[in-house]
């Protein structure tokens, strides 16, 4: 028995250093120490000894087990330990590579727009309000002094669900809203953003589906020079300081005067080029003082109260200061063309660009 421990000993010592990746030392381990290794079939002898015998064989036996785990145990330690390093040389990782960026989304440039219009109005003490899109015939029309069967009502060709349901075409009836809401009476200056609808065939300038910002300042002696003064600012802000604005008079049928304001051209500052058409001047609203019956209608004493009001179009202010020529692009969710107004105001850009 000793003889035969001492033996596989000896095997053992000139083999193990071979072994140079773990799972030769493992397979190792198996012919040593598995069910049917050297060391277990070994110790099956025991049974064969006798009773005297035995205790010198368990010894050595017991010492040859010992050593051949020990044996195991270290050079698993030491190859496990180089395959590490030699992983961790491989994967090593240079920190001074520059960092994937990760795509992000852009703001949508009628968003932006919305934005900037609500962020120059809040400045001024406005607050933003909201409507439904699915209006009733009494706010959409009825409540601005455009009865049943007014022709007024031509120039909005309207979705209606029912008769009196309808998907709103302006934002103009946030302004009965707001007023009937009020129930103390009290001066107001409000915007309301949102989507209006209209059953227009879409072209390059016409989308059954597009945006507005309703504009109403209700109090005491508001008159024509707060809405142009108002108004400059709102044309300074988005196309330049230097731009003037014109009042021509126009019809609404919620607004007395009503006015359609024009912006002098950005782009040859009013000596006349393709964009202004040779005028020299660009239709960018409409307004007005607002009609006593509106005010009346909707709870206000309009001889104590006046008002201003004035509607713009989201897509016309972004075509117009993007030169955007197709109004459907901005609904074609093409990521080329709303990229390029990737710019957060205050903000990072992508950096990735
Ligand atoms: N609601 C009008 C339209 O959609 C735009 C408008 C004009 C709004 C004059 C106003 C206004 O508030 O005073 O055509």
């Amino acid at each position: 028995m000793q003889e035969k421990a001492q033996k596989i000993k000896t095997m053992l010592e000139a083999e193990i250093k071979n072994m140079t990746s773990s799972t030769m030392v493992n397979e190792l381990k198996v012919k040593y120490l598995g069910k049917k290794g050297l060391v277990t079939e070994l110790s099956k002898e025991m049974g064969t000894l006798s009773q005297e015998e035995r205790k010198e064989a368990g010894k050595s036996l017991n010492e040859l087990r010992h050593f051949v785990e020990e044996s195991i145990q270290n050079q698993m330690e030491e190859v496990s330990q180089k395959e590490l390093d030699e992983k961790l040389k491989k994967e090593k990782i240079d920190p001074t590579l520059p960092g994937m960026t990760l795509p992000i989304g852009s703001v949508h440039p009628l968003t932006k727009i919305t934005e900037e219009i609500e962020e120059l109005f809040v400045s001024m003490g406005y607050s933003v309000v909201s409507g439904p899109e699915v209006e009733d015939d009494l706010h959409n029309f009825q409540l601005l002094n455009l009865p049943k069967n007014h022709p007024a009502r031509d120039s909005q060709d309207t979705f209606y669900i029912t008769e009196e349901l309808l998907l709103r075409s302006q934002t103009s009836p946030v302004q009965a809203r707001t007023m009937l809401k009020n129930k103390e009476k009290t001066p107001f200056r409000i915007i309301c953003p949102g989507k209006v609808y209209r059953r227009d065939d879409d072209d390059a300038t016409h989308s059954h589906e597009f945006h507005q910002i309703e504009g109403l300042v209700v109090g005491e002696n508001i008159s024509v020079a707060d809405l142009k003064g108002t108004l400059e600012i709102f044309a300074k802000k988005m196309f330049g300081e230097k731009r003037e604005v014109r009042f021509r008079p126009s019809f609404f049928p919620f607004t007395e005067p009503s006015y359609e304001v024009d912006v002098s051209c950005f782009q040859c500052g009013g000596k006349g080029c393709n964009i202004c058409k040779g005028t020299g001047w660009i239709e960018i609203l409409g307004s007005g003082m607002v009609h006593p019956n509106v005010l009346n209608d909707c709870g206000y004493d309009a001889k104590k109260y006046t008002g201003f009001a004035f509607g713009v179009g989201v897509e016309r202010v972004a075509m117009l200061k993007y030169g955007i020529t197709d109004i459907r692009d901005f609904y074609a969710n093409d990521i080329r063309f709303l990229e390029q107004y990737n710019r957060v105001e205050g903000g990072r850009e992508d950096e990735s660009k």
